[in-house]
């Protein structure tokens, strides 16, 4: 039984203007498996999965779906087939309130309840989101307010309506934090002991080895190995995909830590923070971090734009920011890397040359004038860096992969010569070696005396880079590492809002 099919891509083969995405790729995936899709940055894993939502066409090979041939596959019949995909950017309309995303275009499967009848509709969506994937979301709320993880959420939960046979998760914890991603693992295992079959793309190999029954791996568009995950390392995938051994070298040296670059007082915004109190001085790099909703991403965002700061102030360089905005904050000198990339990271419809060059285009220009010729070398230098696999320079932005796309946005800020930066999770999406390689320049603008707000989810990465870690709990900052004393463990205490130390601040 388990040998049973249900999907099979054969001799797939996709080509875009300069790139061969995939070649010849082979994939079958079983009845009730969780089959992991891994590779790096570009690899072709994104382009594998939107052939199969219809999304892009193949220029050649079959696709079979239990046993039949799909000869044309559009959004609208794959859906119908029972395939579902919670992709890498989350195609979301921001001004549909949770129970209309959740239930629009499905409604007929609710008959119980008519769609004009908003409150019940409401409540019923409060329901449901709380029965499958255990979240409590107001039915009313709007999806352009929920955070990335909720989105996602909300996106399970919808597929999760439609009875369906295939799920696709295209990078689903990227974004999470590890209780939401245990819960996660434990929506996608009950799929999975339905007799669902998913297909689980992720950067978290651990993750992979914790779930999947088998992985494909992919390499510059080939598929280089199905294996079962029995057995399997890490090492062993970071080898199958890069053909590499890579080394942990992640820096850790001792910086100069000067004088305070921006005192944060009493800042207070009315429903995500309260009485917040820090300081960051130049060279050093103060990591942040909390569970979703506790406040620790808008806090970053208020810093860049303090429009909506009901109490409290930011000080940079000395000088009290009465109002700031985005536009003011880049002449101030800061730099503000967004959780949302797809949305406020990239420039969308330029070319990497132009994301990568505009916050910096004074460095690159004399007497108002572009320099072509220093800002193409300038630009070709960080794409070597970064390994950002484009076709060239003046590729679309929108053509990359991810992953990639993620690199050009924080070229384009590492290179602005910012003297604050504020990194609102740097390494979501990106593949294990440029992962280290994002870190070495994060550790390089901090060692040239520009200080660095880390936002971030992965403890790893937050004890990895941070001198002193930062831990919100509903609003407000509850405890304060030193680099030294800080292990994953004990933040995780301290996000869900325990207190394992007497100086602990939190009563609620
Ligand atoms: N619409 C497009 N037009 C042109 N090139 C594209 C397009 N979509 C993808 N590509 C290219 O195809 C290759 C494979 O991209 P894909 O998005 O499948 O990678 P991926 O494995 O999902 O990577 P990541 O881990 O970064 O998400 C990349 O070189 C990418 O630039
Ligand atoms: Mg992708």
């Amino acid at each position: 039984m388990i040998d049973e099919y249900v999907l099979e891509m054969k001799e797939i083969q996709k080509e875009f203007p300069g790139v061969k995405a995939l070649q010849n790729i082979h994939f079958q995936l079983r009845k009730g498996e969780i089959h992991g899709l891994v590779g790096e940055n570009g690899a072709g894993k994104s382009t594998l999965m939107k052939i199969l939502a219809g999304i892009y066409t193949h220029d050649s090979g079959e696709i079979q779906f239990l046993g039949n041939l799909q000869k044309v596959l559009t959004p609208k019949i794959v859906e119908k087939l029972g395939i579902h995909f919670i992709h890498q950017e989350r195609h979301v309309v921001p001004y549909l309130t949770v129970a209309e995303s959740l239930f629009l275009g499905i409604e007929n499967k609710f008959a119980s309840f008519n769609l004009l009848k908003r409150r019940t509709m409401e409540k019923e969506a409060e329901k449901v989101l709380f029965e499958k994937v255990g979240v409590n979301l107001s039915g009313k709320k709007l999806v352009g307010d929920l955070s990335v993880g909720e989105k996602q959420l909300l996106q399970i939960c919808r597929a999760l309506l439609q009875d369906p046979k295939v799920i696709v998760f295209d990078e689903p914890t990227a974004v999470l934090a590890k209780r939401e991603a245990d819960q996660l693992f434990n929506i996608i295992k009950e799929l999975k002991n339905k007799g669902i079959s998913i297909i689980y793309i992720s950067h978290y190999f651990g993750e992979i080895l914790d779930i999947c029954n088998r992985i494909t791996v992919l390499r510059n568009g080939i598929n280089v190995k199905t294996t079962e995950t029995k057995g399997l390392t890490i090492e062993d995938i970071v080898y199958l995909m890069t053909g590499r051994r890579i080394g942990n070298e992640i820096p850790t040296k001792a910086r100069h830590i000067g004088d305070v670059l921006l005192n944060v007082k009493d800042f207070t915004q009315s429903q995500q923070f309260h009485d917040v109190n820090f300081q960051i001085r130049k060279g050093e790099i103060v990591g942040i971090t909390g569970l979703m909703g506790s406040g620790y991403t808008d806090l970053g965002m208020s810093i860049y734009d303090n429009s909506r700061i009901t109490n409290g102030f930011v000080e940079f360089e000395g000088k009290r920011l009465t109002k700031n905005n985005p536009e003011n904050a880049v002449a101030l000198g800061m730099g503000y890397i967004p959780e949302d990339r797809r949305n406020l990271g990239i420039l969308q419809n330029m070319s990497v040359r132009e994301n990568i060059t505009l916050t910096s285009l004074k460095s690159v220009s004399k007497g108002g004038v572009i320099k072509r010729k220093l800002e193409r070398e300038k630009v070709d230098s960080i794409i070597d860096k970064l390994g950002i696999r484009t076709p060239n320079q003046k590729t679309t932005i929108n053509y990359l992969s991810g992953g990639n796309q993620q690199k050009a946005v924080l070229a384009k800020w590492l290179s602005s010569n910012a003297s604050l930066y504020i990194l609102n999770q740097p390494t979501a999406a990106v593949d294990v070696s440029t992962k280290a390689e994002i870190y070495n320049l994060i550790t390089q603008v901090a060692k040239n005396g520009a200080g660095v707000l880390l936002i971030t989810q992965d403890l790893q990465e937050l004890v990895t880079l941070s001198d002193r870690i930062l831990v919100m709990y509903r609003g407000k900052v509850v405890r304060e590492f030193e680099r030294d004393n800080a292990t994953t463990d004990q933040i995780m205490v301290s996000m869900m809002g325990g207190s394992n130390d007497e100086s602990s601040s939190s009563n609620n």
